[in-house]
């Protein structure tokens, strides 16, 4: 096992560590910026069918479920095909309105996972194209689906999962923008400039991770708080979900994740300054919104810990503690943003002597419902 952990303490920090080559692993014969080409194996015959879709469904599970939801923007925004994203566990049970011209994204990290097995199996009965986003080769899912692409994350072994979501919105992203070309509703020029920055994102997510040190200070600070909360909107709202889902399953703090702007529908009563609130703030569309949302939760004395991309100096003046992550397009933020958030709670847990790689009552596949 210790052979296996390549020397680090723990899977989980591992796979942390592995993502500028995973995600690499993932776009490697597959995107090739120079010559302007995205090629999905798994897509080709179905090209057709994905393109003239009148809706996108996507059906997961817990991490797997965010990395949907990423895509319900990316998809939006690229190729503009209406999304619906679903959890599976309730797609599956409430009867819903399925057609032939439903394209179905189901993710998984395992290709095990009952729910989204039986999602599937459901809306393929119905006649909709099934489109699988997995991790493990030749799993249930892989091959009750009638297509798909793998992550090619290689193994993931930690129960909280990492290096497979990063991988899972590699593809997803990798498919927006081939769907966009091919509509029309991404322009060339876009096209050529979105795969050149997409090219560069193993080597920004490595930048990123050598803020772990830093990360360990902030850990040290919070590792006793009873709750924490995590803000984010547009790109970075799943970001924040899958923060504090992270932070939850392993060290066994209640955290909540919210899209920023709701913060003032409710849990800003919970705001004093026993609790510390992760912003995800970085220079986008939202920026001037979330800054004022910082300035709300500073106002009532809670501690902030904010994400940016690299030289703010606005939100710097605000927080408690800044972590700068380099920028890229708006789009592909969460493949950045959330790696702090990845070693903020892996950090945590260590501090608290949770099992991290085995965290009480949870399984690496759920497989059943
Ligand atoms: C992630 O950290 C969790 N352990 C869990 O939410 C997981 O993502 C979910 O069970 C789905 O698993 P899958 O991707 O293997 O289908």
């Amino acid at each position: 096992e210790a052979i296996e952990k390549g020397g680090y303490e723990h899977f989980m920090l591992k796979e942390i560590n592995e993502q500028p080559r995973s995600i690499a692993d993932c776009m490697r014969g597959r995107l090739d910026a120079n010559n302007g080409r995205l090629v999905l194996g798994g897509l080709r015959d179905y090209m057709n069918k994905f393109q003239n879709a009148d809706r996108i469904i996507i059906t997961a599970c817990g991490t797997s479920w965010h990395a949907g939801l990423v895509a319900e923007y990316l998809f939006e925004e690229f190729a503009r095909i209406p999304v619906e994203v679903e959890y599976a566990s309730e797609f599956r049970y409430r009867n819903p309105v399925i057609s032939e011209k439903d394209f179905v994204i189901a993710i998984s990290q395992s290709g095990e996972t009952a729910d989204t097995l039986a999602a599937i199996e459901l809306a393929k009965s119905k006649g909709a194209t099934i489109f699988g986003v997995c991790n493990v080769v030749g799993s249930s899912i892989a091959r009750a689906t009638h297509a798909g692409s793998y992550t090619h994350a290689g193994p993931e072994i930690g129960v909280a999962s990492t290096k497979a979501f990063t991988a899972q919105i590699s593809v997803l992203t990798m498919m927006a923008l081939k769907l966009g070309y091919q509509r029309g509703t991404l322009s060339e020029n876009r096209y050529m400039q979105l795969l050149s920055e997409l090219e560069t994102i193993p080597s920004k997510v490595e930048k990123a991770l050598q803020l772990n040190d830093k990360i360990k200070e902030i850990a040290a600070k919070f590792k006793d708080a009873r709750n924490f909360l995590y803000l984010g909107r547009g790109y970075n709202f799943p970001v924040a979900l899958e923060g504090a889902l992270k932070l939850k399953e392993i060290s066994y703090i209640h955290a909540e994740g919210y899209p920023a702007a709701e913060m003032k529908h409710g849990p800003i009563a919970l705001i004093d300054e026993e609790m510390p609130v992760v912003f995800i703030a970085t220079k986008d569309s939202s920026y001037e919104k979330v800054v004022s949302n910082i300035q709300e939760v500073k106002a009532r004395k809670g501690k902030i810990i904010a994400v940016v991309t690299e030289g703010d100096t606005t939100v710097k003046q605000m927080a408690d503690y800044v972590i700068e992550i380099p920028e890229t397009e708006e789009a592909f933020v969460p493949l950045i943003s959330v790696i702090p958030l990845q070693q903020l709670s892996y950090h945590i847990a260590v501090m608290r002597g949770c099992n991290v790689d085995q965290p009480r009552n949870l399984a690496k596949s759920v497989t059943v419902e």
